[in-house]
């Protein structure tokens, strides 16, 4: 008697690329897509941090133990599921988020980077600036993020690109440090300019979609800015024609950053508005006060009835109030694209 046989499995891009492999019983599709040569955009492999998200269109499959705050329930029930966690059944078809330029077909780029700066920028939070070693060629697409890895560890940890594509070898990170973390620990108490540090990446799937002139809005919640910072960096760069808008959201007055920066982009790029809400101010905070999800929510009407596409980063529960948002508002859930900030 034979055992299980393989499960062919077709992957769809969102421009319409094909990736077409077999699945071993025992295997997930993300493994399995590896094993044929296609690294997928991923990052903890244990159904915790939703970066291999896509849309199951056919065919049946098991899923593995997974966070629900990487897969929520409404998602799951649209057909989602965590490729991580996906082992199928028999003949499978699935949708990719994503462009085939986010498939790394040589696998993850692993280089030695330099520690250039390391400066607080609010509370617990720093602004983290690599050099790569001996190397200029510096390309990612904005919303991509990159694995730091701890010098002399194994631990590794995800963390979005704030700055654009360069030929200066240069990464800009925005990282809030946890009481306790690993990675936020080694920022805090041992790193300095000078320290080496292995980099693995870029990757992922987060990034602007190309759909004509539709507005552009952008929710950011604390160090979620960073991914989004370099998107609207991007669009001033090549002086994109879309109106920007961007609603970033922090706790406390203290927890404010990137003012600077949003400014400068500002006076770059005609059309592009921002605000920065503190959720719980105190005395002396003259701006806007509550979520980014609620200042969202309340803008949405002035766009007349048009969806804007969104794109929205940060903490699993405000991604979760803006999507809420957006669909309340009329915005198509294939118009807001997200990356959560979770633990792998
Ligand atoms: C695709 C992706 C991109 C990311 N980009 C960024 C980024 O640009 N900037 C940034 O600051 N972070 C980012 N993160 C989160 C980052 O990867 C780490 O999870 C975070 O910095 C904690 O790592 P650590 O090693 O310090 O803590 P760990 O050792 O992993 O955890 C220590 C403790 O902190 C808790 N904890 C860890 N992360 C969180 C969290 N997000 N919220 C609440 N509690 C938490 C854990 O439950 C644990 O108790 C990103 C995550 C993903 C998946
Ligand atoms: S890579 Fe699948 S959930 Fe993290």
């Amino acid at each position: 008697m034979s055992g299980p046989e393989p499960s062919p499995v077709v992957l769809t891009t969102a421009d319409g690329g094909r990736l077409e492999f077999t699945c071993a019983p025992g295997s997930s599709v993300l493994e399995a897509a590896a094993e044929a040569g296609a690294t997928l955009p991923a990052s903890c492999r244990q159904g915790t941090c939703g970066s291999c998200h896509a849309s199951v269109t056919g065919g049946a499959y098991e899923l593995g133990p997974y966070s629900e705050q990487a897969l929520p329930a409404d998602e799951r029930g649209r057909g989602d599921v965590l490729l991580c966690r996906t082992f199928p059944c028999g003949p499978l078809t699935a949708a990719l988020p994503y462009e085939q330029s986010r498939i790394l077909y040589g696998g993850i780029p692993v280089r030695e980077a330099v520690i250039t700066a390391l400066e607080p920028v609010a509370q617990d939070t720093v602004r983290l600036e690599l050099r790569l070693d001996g190397e200029t060629d510096c390309q990612f697409d904005p919303g991509q993020f990159m694995e730091l890895q701890v010098p002399g560890e194994e631990t590794k940890r995800a963390y979005s690109l704030a700055d654009t594509g360069n030929w200066e070898g240069r990464l800009e990170f925005y990282v809030r440090l946890r009481e306790g973390g690993r990675f936020s620990s080694y920022l805090a108490r041992r790193a300095a300019p000078g320290d080496r540090l292995t980099v693995h990446g870029p990757q992922g799937a987060f990034g602007l979609h190309e759909t004509g002139l539709r507005p552009r809005w952008f929710v950011a919640g604390g160090t979620g800015l960073a991914p989004l910072l370099a998107m609207v960096r991007r669009m001033a760069e090549w002086q994109e024609p879309q109106p920007a808008r961007l609603f970033l959201g922090v706790n406390e007055p203290h927890d404010v950053f990137g003012v600077r920066e949003l400014a400068a982009v500002a006076a770059e790029l005609p059309g592009f508005q921002y605000e920065i809400c503190v959720w719980k101010p105190l005395p002396g905070w003259s701006g806007p006060t509550g979520t980014p999800a609620d200042r969202f929510a309340a803008a949405l009407p002035e766009l007349g009835g048009v969806a804007p596409d969104v794109y929205v980063c940060g903490p699993p529960p405000l991604v979760d109030a803006v999507l809420r948002a957006a669909l309340l508002g009329g915005v198509p859930p294939e118009q807001v694209h997200r990356e959560r900030f979770l633990a792998g």
